[in-house]
């Protein structure tokens, strides 16, 4: 076995089963590409700097594209010995180019390394993460242009309360995918500071021209402290509490569609490409996927109590404790990008059962607020008018009627205020319309959620 990059100081070997507990490179080895396009800024600008000779950047900037090139071929098997990407990398390029592989390090430090490789790694990982969830709102947004007129019940403690429509209720859910899309712009903001030249924890001797590496790598910013550089992983936290807060948002659209899709419910029948059927019961058709999503939760949860955890009894700077960043980041990533498109694709191929949403409006009661709004606007004080419809219900319940079902002199029974036009008041149409305030379910309102919305993902 070659000897550790490290090995200068150590008289014997690492103990075997110390050396696998301590390698990273079985999980960081995706971060490859990030690592060699971050080592050729690092030597581009040595060679720039005269700290290294321009024969020798060349060297090296061939050395590593050859290995990026192998390694995406398929042809580079890493070895748990060189502990990290890191440092597999460079053994690889020193392998290859001899002396000038060696001169790469100069002025750098695994710990500044791997901190830009994981800032890179995020910045990318929210791009793919936006565009996700661009798609997804997307299809929300047609489902709600299809439905805005399609009335179904709202629920407060899971009761029906108020109609609203499917478009009111998909919107509510491209707003929390919205806020998504703010919060991994914010993680990606977090991430966008350039930390190489931090070396190990204070800097480096050599004059390297930060600057010049921030711009070549796409950075809008330099970290401002080499400490605070090395030891912060404040960004990685950002995105997957991002991520945290999208999969619950997932998970909570999911039970709806698990709800929905009972025999009770019936308000979505889920296309067969996004079903699964049951080993012994031949009738079945479960919402998998949505539970799966529902399930995934737990663990991206996990990955951010793991990672505070983690961080929180660190001193400066630089700890191995960090390395477990990397688990629950590409875990969290991994997740939240499958569940998404699986999202995606379940609602658009469902199938919406407009006629049972509407049904379901019209029993429990929804245009109960609405009666008693009537009374309001009649001039009868609120808390009255409320008291007056809680009867009505009482009586409703025990006659076997809905509200708009009664007659006018039933009505007036309870309240003499009751006149003809009630009716026109509270039918399931009438209830939805003049909830017309902007945010309300009136069709016209929704749409110009919808237009907002649209603007918004334009930028
Ligand atoms: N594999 C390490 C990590 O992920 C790289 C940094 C190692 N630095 C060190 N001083 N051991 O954190």
């Amino acid at each position: 076995m070659s000897k550790k990059m490290w090995g200068g100081r150590f008289a014997t070997e690492t103990d075997a089963l110390a050396a696998g507990f301590h390698s990273s490179i079985s999980f960081d080895s995706r971060l490859y590409r990030v690592d060699i396009m971050g080592s050729m800024a690092h030597a581009k600008m040595l060679g720039a700097a005269g700290i290294i000779s321009e024969a020798d950047n060349r060297a090296i900037i061939a050395g590593l594209q050859g290995i990026l090139d192998d390694i995406e071929a398929g042809k580079v098997e890493f070895n748990e010995h060189d502990e990290d990407i890191h440092m597999n990398i460079e053994r690889l390029l020193t392998e290859r180019i001899g002396e000038a592989g060696k001169r790469l390090h100069t002025g750098r430090s695994r710990n500044d390394q791997v901190a830009l490789d994981v800032r890179m790694f995020l910045k990318d990982s929210c791009n793919s993460t936006d565009a996700l969830l661009r798609e997804l709102i997307d299809a929300l947004c047609e489902i709600s242009e299809d439905n805005l007129n399609t009335i179904m019940p709202a629920y407060t403690h899971l009761q029906k309360a108020q109609p609203t429509t499917l478009a009111h209720h998909m919107m509510a859910y491209a707003q929390m995918f919205y806020r998504d899309v703010l919060r991994f712009a914010n993680a990606k903001l977090a991430a966008d500071m350039m930390p190489l030249g931090s070396g190990a924890l204070c800097a480096t001797t050599f004059p390297l021209n930060r600057d010049m590496v921030a711009s070549e790598l796409g950075f809008s910013a330099l970290t401002p402290n080499s400490m605070d550089a090395v030891a912060d992983r404040d960004c990685v936290l950002d995105y997957i509490y991002a991520c945290a807060v999208c999969a619950m948002h997932l998970s909570r659209l999911s039970e709806e569609i698990v709800l929905w899709s009972t025999g009770e419910f019936g308000f979505i029948r889920l296309s067969d490409a996004y079903s699964t059927g049951s080993s012994i019961m031949p009738q079945k058709k479960n919402p998998d996927m949505a539970e799966l999503i529902r399930g995934k939760t737990g663990r991206v949860y996990g990955d951010l109590m793991a990672l505070l955890t983690a961080l929180k009894g660190l001193p400066l700077a630089y700890n191995k404790d960090m390395q477990e960043d990397k688990e629950a980041l590409f875990d969290a990533h991994d997740t939240v990008s499958a569940c998404l498109p699986v999202m995606t694709g379940m609602l658009k191929t469902a199938d919406w059962r407009k006629d049972n949403m509407t049904k379901a409006a019209g029993l429990g009661f929804t245009n109960a607020t609405d009666a008693a709004d009537y009374l309001a606007k009649k001039g009868m004080p609120f808390r009255d008018a409320h008291e007056v419809v809680g009867k009505l219900v009482l009586y409703c319940e025990q006659s076997g009627k809905a509200i708009d079902a009664l007659t006018l002199e039933d009505l007036q029974s309870l309240s003499p205020m009751f006149e003809e036009d009630v009716f026109d008041s509270i039918s399931l149409e009438a209830c939805v319309q003049r909830r017309a305030v902007f945010g309300g379910p009136n069709p016209k309102s929704v749409q110009k959620h919808i237009a907002i919305m649209k603007e918004c993902l334009r930028k």
